[in-house]
C-alpha cells in the first residue's frame, strides 16, 4: 500500500491531498484565488505567488489532518514539477522540498498534465472503485494552458498525437467570456450563460484541421468578436446567451468528433477527458453519449487543478521505482513523455 502527500501549486490554486494506491483520496484540500484574481480578469502572476505562501502550510496541515496522518506516514512527497508558472510552482516545490528533507521520505516531482490524466483514476474514500481506463487509451487533455490528444499504451507512456496551435480550449471560453461580458473564470461563466441561449443561432465555423490532430481556436475567437462588434454597430442589445451557446457548441463539436475519431484510428479500450474544460456539461453528455468505447471523466472536483491527480501520477511513479532526487529545477514548459 502506498500513501502519497502531493502538492500542486503550478497556477492560481494551493492545493494539498493523500492519496493511497493512486486511486483512493483520503483527502483533498484546495484554497482558490479565484476571488482574488477575478478582480484583474485572470490570474496575476505577482499575486498568486504571494497567496501561495500565505496558504501553502495551512493546506498541506489540512490535508494531512483530514487523512489523520503526520509526515512521518506517509510514504512519498509528490509535487508538480510544471509545466506552470514560475514563482507559484517555485512556493510548492521548496515547501515539498523542506518536508523531504525534514522526513526523509522520497520526493517525486510530477507533470502537471500528467497528473491531470491520472485524475480519472480517483474515487472518494468512502466509496467502492469504479472500472479503471482501460489500455490503450486516448486522453483529451483541454485545460486554460493545453489543448491535446494523447495516446496512452500502458501506464506513463504517452505519445502526443496533437494539439493546439494558437489558444487552448479554456484560453478561448475565458477570452470569450470577457468579450462577452461574462468575468473570469470564463467556461463555468459560458457554460451558466449557454443554459439560456439557442446554440444553432450563429452557426460559427468548425475549425476541423482535418488532416491532422492538432486543434486551433484563435479563428473562433475572432468570429465571435466579429458577430459582437457588428452587433454592437447596429445598435442591438447583444444576444449573450445565443453567443455563448454557439461558442460552446462549436467547441464541444470539434473536441468530441476529433477525440471519437482518433481512439477509433488508434483502436483505443477507452477515453480519458481530463483539464479544466472536462468540468463543461455538454462536453461530458456529448462525449460519453457518443463514443463507441467507455468514456472516463473525473468528478468535477477532481477535473479542475488539485493535488489529488498529483499523488495519483506519482504513485505509478514510485511504484517503477523513479524517485526525484532533491535539487531539481522546475519546468515552466514541460510536455508528457
Ligand atoms: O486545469 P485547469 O483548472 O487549470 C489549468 O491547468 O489551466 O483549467 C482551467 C480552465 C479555465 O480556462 C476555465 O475557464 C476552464 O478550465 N473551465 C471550463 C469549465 N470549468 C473550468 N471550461 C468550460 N466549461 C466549464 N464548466
Ligand atoms: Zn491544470
Amino acid at each position: 500500500m502506498s500513501r502519497i502527500l502531493a502538492i500542486e501549486t503550478s497556477c492560481d490554486e494551493t492545493a494539498a491531498a493523500v492519496v493511497e494506491d493512486g486511486r483512493r483520496v483520503l483527502s483533498n484540500a484546495v484554497a482558490s484565488q479565484i476571488e482574488i484574481h477575478a478582480r484583474y480578469g485572470g490570474v496575476f502572476p505577482e499575486v498568486a505567488s504571494r497567496q501561495h505562501i500565505l496558504a501553502m502550510l495551512p493546506v498541506a496541515e489540512q490535508a494531512l489532518q483530514e487523512a489523520r496522518l503526520s509526515p512521518a506516514e506517509v510514504d512519498a512527497i509528490a509535487v508538480t514539477r510544471g509545466p506552470g508558472l514560475p514563482g507559484s510552482l517555485a512556493v510548492g516545490i521548496n515547501f515539498a522540498k523542506g518536508l523531504a528533507l525534514a522526513t526523509g521520505k522520497p520526493l517525486l516531482g510530477i507533470n502537471h498534465l500528467e497528473g491531470h490524466i491520472y485524475a480519472a483514476w480517483l474515487h472518494e474514500a468512502d466509496q467502492p472503485a469504479p472500472a479503471s481506463p482501460e489500455f490503450p487509451l486516448m486522453a483529451l487533455l483541454v485545460s486554460g494552458g493545453h489543448t491535446e490528444l494523447i495516446f496512452m499504451e500502458d501506464h506513463l507512456r504517452y505519445q502526443r498525437l496533437g494539439s493546439t496551435r494558437d489558444d487552448a480550449a479554456g484560453e478561448a471560453f475565458d477570452k470569450v467570456a470577457r468579450m462577452l461580458g461574462l468575468g473570469y473564470p470564463g467556461g463555468p461563466a459560458i457554460q451558466k450563460a449557454a443554459a439560456d441561449g439557442d446554440p444553432a443561432v450563429f452557426a460559427f465555423t468548425r475549425p476541423w484541421l482535418k488532416e491532422t490532430w492538432d486543434f486551433s481556436f484563435s479563428g473562433l475567437k475572432t468570429a465571435v468578436l466579429r458577430a459582437v462588434r457588428e452587433i454592437e454597430a447596429a445598435g442591438r442589445p447583444l444576444p449573450v446567451a445565443h453567443l455563448a451557446a454557439s461558442f460552446q457548441v462549436t467547441v464541444v463539436d470539434v473536441l468530441v468528433g476529433k477525440t471519437i475519431k482518433a481512439a477509433e484510428a488508434f483502436e483505443a479500450k477507452s477515453i480519458v477527458v481530463a483539464g479544466g474544460v472536462s468540468a463543461n456539461q455538454l462536453l461530458r453528455e456529448r462525449i460519453t453519449a457518443e463514443a463507441p468505447m467507455p468514456v472516463h471523466i473525473p468528478p468535477l472536483r477532481y477535473c479542475t487543478d488539485n493535488a489529488a491527480m498529483i499523488a495519483a501520477a506519482a504513485h505509478h511513479r514510485l511504484n517503477a521505482g523513479e524517485t526525484t532526487p532533491l535539487n531539481f529545477d522546475l519546468k515552466p514548459r514541460w510536455e508528457v513523455s
